[in-house]
Parts: structure tokens; C-alpha cells; sequence
């Protein structure tokens, strides 16, 4: 990740107003050839490891992906290294039940990534960011109190 690129998300982490204090903070970098090499070790792994750690929206545009591998493969490393992220984001207990599948990233209205379903307790609200540069992708996941909760 450029410099310019980790200093505007820092600011855009400070500035944004939807996010009041920071409960949890997690990151991950993904080296896309592995997931790729994982996906195809064997002609199951691609549907086990899909269903996994997809959400069903998540399996969806995966599947509608599949003619053009190089985006698919792409698209399943932001999955993983976005769960991760945020699995480093949340506290013990909840790390104890977490299920990569529980959690959806996709948001139908738009293209930034995000995170829903799973165990999003009500004053909660989460800033998901990613960032690719080769055959390496980057997660970061802040959990904080949403500013309805927090007034
Ligand atoms: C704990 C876990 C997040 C570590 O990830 P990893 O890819 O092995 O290693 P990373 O290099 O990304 O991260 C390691 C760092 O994460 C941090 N870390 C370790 N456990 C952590 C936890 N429970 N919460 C937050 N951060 C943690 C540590 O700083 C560690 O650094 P260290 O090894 O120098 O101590 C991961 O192994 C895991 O358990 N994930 C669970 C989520 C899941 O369901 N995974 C898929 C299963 S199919």
C-alpha cells in the first residue's frame, strides 16, 4: 500500500463521523496466489472452502464470477482477508463463535466494502477498508460504538 493511500485512510478513519469510539482494530494481508493455489488443490476445495467462508450473498457473486478466474480468485481473498480482519476486530467471546460465513461484506448499494449479519450488536458500527497492489490484498476492520449510541 502507498503511503498517500494508508494516510488518506487514516484520515478518512478520523474524520468520518459515523464511528465514535474504537473498541477494535484489525488487519490482514493476503498473498492471492495461495488462496488460488488452496481453491484448485483439489476439484472439491473450491465448493468446501466457498461454503466456508461465504455468506450466501457472497456465494452468489462469487458464482457469477467463475468464468473469469483471475477476479473470482480476487473477489474470495477480500472475502478472507476482510473476516479476518474483522474476526482481529472483535473481542474474545465473540471470537470463541465466529463463523467467517455469518458475515456478508458485500453491500448491494454500493461498492465499498462493509460488514453485516453475523453477531453486530446494535450500538456497533464497523469501517471496513481494502486495498490490492499485485498478487497482495489488504483488510483493515474498525469496530466502534455507532454515533446513534453514542449522543
Ligand atoms: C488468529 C488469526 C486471526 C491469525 O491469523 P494468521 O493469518 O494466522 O496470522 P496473521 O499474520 O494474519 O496475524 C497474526 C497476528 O494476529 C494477532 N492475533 C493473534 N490472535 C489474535 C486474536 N485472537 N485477535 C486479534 N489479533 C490476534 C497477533 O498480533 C498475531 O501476531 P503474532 O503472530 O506476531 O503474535 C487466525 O489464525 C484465526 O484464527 N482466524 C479465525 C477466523 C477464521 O474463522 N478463520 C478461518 C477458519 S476457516
Amino acid at each position: 500500500m502507498s503511503l498517500s493511500k494508508s494516510v488518506s485512510f487514516a484520515r478518512a478513519a478520523i474524520s468520518n463521523a459515523a464511528i465514535r469510539n474504537i473498541h477494535g482494530l484489525g488487519v490482514d494481508l493476503v498473498y492471492v496466489p495461495r488462496i488460488t493455489a488452496l481453491l484448485y488443490r483439489k476439484p472439491v476445495y473450491l465448493a468446501k472452502f466457498s461454503q466456508r467462508i461465504l455468506h450466501e450473498a457472497e456465494y452468489v457473486r462469487a458464482t457469477s464470477m467463475i468464468d473469469c478466474r483471475e477476479r473470482h480468485d480476487l473477489f474470495i481473498a477480500r472475502c478472507w482477508a476482510i473476516k479476518e480482519a474483522l474476526f482481529k476486530s472483535l473481542d474474545n467471546g465473540r471470537q470463541s463463535c465466529f463463523q467467517m460465513r455469518d458475515w456478508n461484506t458485500i453491500d448491494p448499494t454500493s461498492s465499498r466494502p462493509t460488514v453485516s449479519g453475523g453477531s453486530i450488536n446494535k450500538d456497533e458500527a464497523f469501517f471496513v477498508t481494502v486495498t490490492h497492489d499485485g498478487d497482495y490484498l489488504l483488510a483493515a476492520v474498525i469496530r466502534g460504538q455507532s454515533e446513534e449510541m453514542s449522543q
